[in-house]
C-alpha cells in the first residue's frame, strides 16, 4: 500500500508535471518538482498559487490546505535532488530519445527500490524500458489534461514491468482519488486508440460532403457527447490531434482503420489550429465558435450510427485483443473523454448484430478495410450474445 508518506519526484514543470505535482501534494506526499528551466518552475509555482487562491475562495480548500499543499512542493533545476524519491514521474518533452536518456540518468540517481514512470501519451513504454538497467521497475502512468480534474489514469506496464509495481501504482492512484485502468503498451493505449473514429469518421463524412461540420457536431451532441468532433478538435488543437492520428497510424503499420485525414493536414498547414489560433474548423471571436452552415436534424440518425458504430468497433477490438478488461475500457472512455456511456454497453444496447450490419454496409459501400468489423462482433452476433460487463 502506497501512502502519502512516500516522496514523489516529478520531472517537467509544464502543464502536466505541475498538475501531477499538485495531485501528489494534495494526497499528502512530499514532492520534488524538477525542470531544466527556472522560468518553468516559477510559472508552475505561480499557477498553483492562483489555483489555490481560487479554491480557497470557493471554499473547496481551507487556508491550511492551501498552505500545506503549496509548501509540500520543492522546486529545483537539479536532477540529483530526486535521490530520495520513492517514485519519479516524468512529464517532459514528447521525444523518445530525450526520455530514454533522462531515465538512464535517473537510474543512477534514485534508490534501487524507487519506481520510475513516464506520462507519455504516444511513445512506446517498452521502448523506454528497453534502454534501462532495471526495466522491471518502469511503467507508464498516463494522466489526462488537466491532471487535477480528470479522473482517469492509464497504468501501462512495459513488457518488462514487474506486476507488483503495477499493483502499487493502482493503489497509489486510488489513494489520489483517481480511476486507474490497466492497459497493454500498444499505440494510443486505450483512450487515444479507441477515440480515433470520433474524429476520423467525422472528418470522412465532412470530406465526402455528406454533412456540414455544424450538423455532425450537433448530431453527436444530440446523443450525449459534450462536444462534437470538430469543436473538440479545435479545442485540443488540430496540430496536436493530427500528430496523434499520424503516430497511431504509423505505429499500427499503416492500418487503414487509423488513416489520418487530408483535411486535418491542410488545417495544420494553413495554421488553422483551432481555438488557440482563432481559427480552425470554426472561426473564434472572443472564444465563441461561429458556425456558418445550417444544421439539418434529419441527418442526425445516420451520422450518429456511423460514428458510434466505428467507436464501438474500436472498443470491441481492443477488448478482443486483450488491450484492457471490458470494465477498464468502459471506465477509460467515460472518465478519460467523458463519453455519455461505455462503448461496450452501447453495443449491448444496439445489439452486436445491428452494430455489425452498420459496419458491413460501410465496408461494402467503400470496399475499404477501414470498416472491417472486429471478430468479436461477429462472434457475439452469431451467438445472439452481448459483452459481459
Ligand atoms: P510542456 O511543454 O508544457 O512541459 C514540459 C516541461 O518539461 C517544460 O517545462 C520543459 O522545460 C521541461 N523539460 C523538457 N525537457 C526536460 C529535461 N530533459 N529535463 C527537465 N525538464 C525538461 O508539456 P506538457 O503538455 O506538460 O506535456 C509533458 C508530457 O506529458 C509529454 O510527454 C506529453 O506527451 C505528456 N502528456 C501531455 C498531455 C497534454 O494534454 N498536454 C496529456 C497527457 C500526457
Amino acid at each position: 500500500m502506497e501512502t502519502g508518506t512516500s516522496t514523489i519526484g516529478i520531472v517537467g514543470a509544464g502543464a502536466m508535471g505541475s498538475g501531477i505535482a499538485q495531485l501528489a501534494a494534495q494526497a499528502g506526499h512530499a514532492v520534488v518538482l524538477v525542470d531544466q528551466k527556472e522560468s518553468a518552475l516559477e510559472g508552475s509555482e505561480a499557477s498553483l498559487a492562483k489555483v489555490a487562491a481560487r479554491l480557497v475562495e470557493k471554499g473547496k480548500w481551507s487556508a491550511a490546505d492551501s498552505e500545506r499543499i503549496q509548501s509540500a512542493i520543492d522546486r529545483t533545476t537539479a536532477l540529483d535532488s530526486l535521490a530520495a524519491c520513492d517514485w519519479v514521474i516524468e512529464a517532459i518533452v514528447e521525444d523518445l530519445g530525450v526520455k530514454q536518456s533522462l531515465f538512464q540518468s535517473l537510474e543512477t540517481i534514485v534508490a534501487p527500490e524507487a519506481v520510475l514512470a513516464t506520462n507519455t501519451s504516444s511513445l512506446s513504454v517498452t521502448a523506454i524500458a528497453g534502454k534501462l538497467q532495471h526495466p522491471e521497475r518502469f511503467m507508464g502512468l498516463h494522466f489526462f489534461n488537466p491532471a487535477p480534474l480528470m479522473a482517469l489514469v492509464e497504468v501501462i506496464p512495459a513488457l518488462q514491468t514487474d506486476a507488483a509495481h503495477v499493483d502499487r501504482a493502482k493503489s497509489m492512484m486510488d489513494a489520489w482519488g483517481k480511476s486507474p485502468v490497466v492497459t497493454k503498451d500498444t499505440p494510443g493505449f486505450i483512450v487515444n486508440r479507441v477515440a480515433r473514429p470520433f474524429y476520423g469518421e467525422a472528418l470522412r463524412i465532412f470530406e465526402e460532403g455528406l454533412a456540414s461540420r455544424e450538423t455532425i457536431d450537433a448530431a453527436m451532441r444530440s446523443t450525449g457527447f459534450r462536444m462534437g468532433p470538430f469543436e473538440l478538435m479545435d479545442l485540443i488543437g488540430n496540430d496536436v490531434n493530427y500528430a496523434v492520428s499520424c503516430s497511431v497510424f504509423e505505429a499500427f503499420y499503416n492500418d487503414p482503420r487509423y488513416r489520418p485525414s487530408l483535411i486535418q493536414k491542410q488545417h495544420v498547414d494553413a495554421g488553422w489550429l483551432g481555438r488557440k489560433s482563432g481559427k480552425g474548423y470554426y472561426t473564434y471571436a472572443e472564444g465563441q465558435a461561429a458556425g456558418e452552415a445550417s444544421i439539418d436534424p434529419n441527418q442526425f440518425d445516420w451520422i450518429v450510427e456511423r460514428i458510434v458504430a466505428m467507436l464501438i468497433n474500436e472498443a470491441a477490438d481492443a477488448c478482443y485483443l486483450n488491450i484492457a478488461s471490458p470494465a477498464d475500457l468502459e471506465t477509460a472512455m467515460t472518465k478519460g473523454v467523458n463519453y455519455p456511456k461505455g462503448l461496450l454497453a452501447w453495443c449491448n444496447e444496439w445489439g452486436a448484430k445491428a452494430t455489425l450490419n452498420v459496419l458491413e454496409s460501410l465496408q461494402i459501400r467503400y470496399g475499404d478495410d477501414r470498416y472491417r468489423p472486429s471478430p468479436v462482433l461477429r462472434d457475439l452476433a452469431a451467438h445472439k450474445s452481448s459483452f459481459t460487463l
